[in-house]
């Protein structure tokens, strides 16, 4: 991966590498300080605030082809290599299951990110991590038994799952952990995960699954890149859907990189927040 990045935050600027800027993190040292499970997201978005748009090739929203792009890429998979267990979402399984959705970590399937196997090995990871997925309709075509190797899947849903998808995703696909009576709540979830001994937690899911884990307290740090371009188009989503938040979530900033090396020179923020603990 060509071109350093300026860090801009905290000083002293400096010219630094972006391939493993953020894997030099220690991401799962982190469980260690609070004493329970280290949470994080991520996303990429616009100007605008957009992190997703319609896609007519694909007939759903996807993350826009316009500010998609590698070097975003690069951090993004430095930081799933440091997760015990990836946060996904229903729809993603749906996508994944049928083939139109690929591999999270692609650790395995691209050689730019097979370094990342070598890390995951030398800090006593498995080699990708597991799944946990947040579904309330349970609606999943019938996997290929083979599709997840020897990785646990753990479904996260609410108590108003219909209990014949529940023993068909049992039998399917993995363990069903009700997590909520209307509704997956955060706050269970995270407790579930951290009985089974999850330390490094990465939510890769959209804007309503960190909505509630927002409300619930539960994200340490929040990994943003805005991407230097303006896109318009409707439905807007932004990294958050839902209502008001009854308290405002605040975030310190704790690094900013300008890559100047993407989109015709307009370029990219990386940045790094880190929730205020009240
Ligand atoms: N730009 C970025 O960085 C970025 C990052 C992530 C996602 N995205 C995009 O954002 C869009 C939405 O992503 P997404 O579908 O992964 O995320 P999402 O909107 O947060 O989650 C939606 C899915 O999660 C399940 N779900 C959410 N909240 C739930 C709750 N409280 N209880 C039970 N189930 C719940 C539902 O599954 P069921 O339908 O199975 O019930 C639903 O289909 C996609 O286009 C994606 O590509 C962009």
């Amino acid at each position: 991966m060509q071109g350093n990045v300026l860090r801009i935050f905290p000083t002293p600027h400096q010219e630094v590498p972006l391939k493993g800027l953020y894997l030099g993190e220690d991401i799962p040292s982190e469980n260690e300080k609070l004493g329970r499970p280290f949470v994080y997201a991520n996303f990429i978005t616009s100007l605008d605030g957009r992190i997703a748009v319609p896609n007519p090739k694909a007939g759903r929203l996807t993350v826009p082809e316009q500010i998609a792009n590698d070097r975003d890429w690069r951090l993004f998979q430095e930081l799933a290599a440091q997760a015990d267990i990836l946060i996904t979402s229903g729809r993603y399984l749906r996508n994944y299951i049928e083939g139109t959705s690929q591999e999270i970590l692609q650790a395995f399937d691209d050689p730019n990110y097979a370094d990342l196997l070598d890390w995951r090995k030398e800090h006593g990871m498995a080699a990708l991590p597991d799944l946990a997925v947040i579904s309330g309709s349970l609606d999943f075509p019938a996997p290929d038994p083979k599709l997840w190797g020897d990785r646990s899947i753990i479904i996260f849903t609410s108590s108003r799952a219909n209990s014949d998808r529940i023993r068909m995703v049992e039998n399917e696909i993995g363990e069903v952990f009700i997590a909520g009576e209307e509704s997956v709540r955060g706050n269970l979830m995270i407790e579930g995960l951290a009985q089974k001994g999850y330390r490094s937690i990465y939510n890769t899911t959209g804007p309503k699954v960190l909505h509630f884990l927002l409300a619930d307290g539960i994200v340490d740090r929040l990994y943003l890149t805005f991407a230097h371009r303006v896109l318009g188009g409707d439905p807007y989503l932004s990294i958050v859907d839902g209502p008001l938040l009854e308290m405002p979530v605040d975030f310190r900033l704790r690094s900013a990189y300008l890559d100047s090396h993407s989109f015709d020179g307009a370029g990219q923020l990386i940045t790094s927040y880190e929730r205020l603990r009240k």
